[in-house]
């Protein structure tokens, strides 16, 4: 599988990922800035990223925790999610993402 991730900078990076890895776990692993502070239990918000939008509709939508996490992240959009709440799947393979301010 492929994650394909767009830092701050604007430069693309598209990184090898195994089904069950959360995104955020991929990201940070792969050494691109992420701060993912909570190392996943979706309480801090520093793993926030754009998802591209057509690929929204493949994704569960956010849960309660997910949705009150990111009512304390920056700059929220209609496709922003915790990349740690995403796990990495058959029909995720391709999935562009983009880290979101105060993510890293
Ligand atoms: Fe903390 Fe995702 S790593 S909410």
């Amino acid at each position: 599988r492929t994650l394909i991730v767009t830092t701050r900078e604007g430069e693309t990076h598209k990184l090898a990922a195994l089904d069950g890895w959360r995104v955020m776990e991929i990201i940070r692993d792969h050494g691109l800035p992420i701060k993912a502070e909570c190392g996943g239990a979706a309480a801090c918000a520093t793993c926030h990223v754009y998802v591209d939008p057509a690929w929204l509709p493949k994704l569960a939508p956010p849960n309660e925790e997910e949705e009150d996490r990111l009512d304390e992240a920056f700059e929220v959009m209609g496709n922003s999610r915790l990349s740690c709440q995403i796990l990495m799947r058959p029909d995720l393979d391709g999935l562009p993402v983009t880290l979101a301010p105060g993510s890293e």
